[in-house]
């Protein structure tokens, strides 16, 4: 990375390996001026932080946007997508995000999964609902050889419905094939990207590396997770109201601490629309 970049955006890392933080004004960031400096900059760092940016709804779809092509989420048709696990703000996703407090990726159900998502902070927990990212691309290049070996070529089952169990251990029959219905699909355990650089993928979707027994299969799975969120390769965002973080889905995991459902935490999502295959 140019340290131009970092100049250019008056940039800061926040760890070695993953985050940087950027001081740009809001009237620097909606001109899309810098918008393929920031583009490199999150493909490069996983994770960007724009402390108290203090978007409005409008001014964070406007900025998604010169950022790349806006996905709209699935099924609510609106701009901005309410992140909370009280089912009265959000009743539809209120139970599928349960799930985001175990580390994942998101759309490992889509071939092509969305690019970034980016998320304000607009009513915080009074404890927990950090957000913490993991550097997958890192977690990759630091693993040792043999493991590297072994690795290439493995894929693994992904699904909804294996988080399902992380936080309901004995759900109904209703729900396991309501969270089935969403899809699964076979995807490599390291994604080879256009860009020649590689990327664990992993998380609470994947429950099963094919061709491995059981045990043999969760073993890996753990081990791996356990590998990539060592403390070096995460980066915990803890949040002030008006925070905007963005982060690059394909080569990074994420998760939320846990919170209180009733403490009235949310957030503001847009994404990004995807544009490389899973590979
Ligand atoms: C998400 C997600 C984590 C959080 O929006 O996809 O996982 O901290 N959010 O709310
Ligand atoms: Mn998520």
């Amino acid at each position: 990375m140019t340290t131009d970049v970092l100049d250019e955006l008056k940039a800061s890392n926040l760890t070695p390996l993953i985050g940087s933080a950027i001081h740009l004004d809001k009237a620097a960031l909606l001109s899309g001026e810098h918008a393929s400096g920031i583009r490199e900059l999150l493909e490069r760092r996983g994770v960007l932080v724009f402390p108290k940016i203090g978007f409005s709804d409008e001014e964070q779809v406007a900025f998604t946007k010169t950022l790349g092509e806006f996905a709209a989420e699935r099924g609510d048709g609106e701009n901005i997508h309410k992140i909370s696990l009280d089912p009265k703000v959000n009743a539809m996703s209120a139970e599928y995000l349960k799930g985001s407090l175990y580390w994942h990726i998101d759309g490992t159900m889509s071939q092509i999964p969305i690019l970034a998502s980016l998320l304000s902070g607009k009513v915080l927990s009074p404890s927990g609902g950090d957000t913490q990212f993991s550097n997958t691309y890192a977690a990759w290049t630091e693993l040792p050889e043999e493991d590297k070996q072994q690795l290439e070529g493995l894929r693994a089952a992904h699904g909804a419905w294996p988080t399902l169990f992380y936080y309901d251990p004995e759900p109904s029959l209703a729900m396991t094939e309501q969270m089935m219905s969403i899809g699964e699909q076979e995807l490599p355990l390291v994604w080879k990207h256009r860009s020649g650089r590689k990327s664990l993928v992993i998380g609470a979707t994947a429950h099963r590396v094919i061709g491995m027994e059981a045990r043999n299969s969760t073993a890996l799975l753990v081990r791996l997770r356990e590998w990539a969120t060592q403390p070096r390769f995460v980066y915990t965002h803890k949040w002030t109201v008006g925070d905007l973080v963005i982060w690059d889905n394909t080569g990074t995991m994420h998760r939320a601490t846990p919170y209180d459902p009733n403490s009235g935490r949310l957030m503001h999502r847009t994404k990004l629309r995807g544009e490389e295959a899973f590979a």
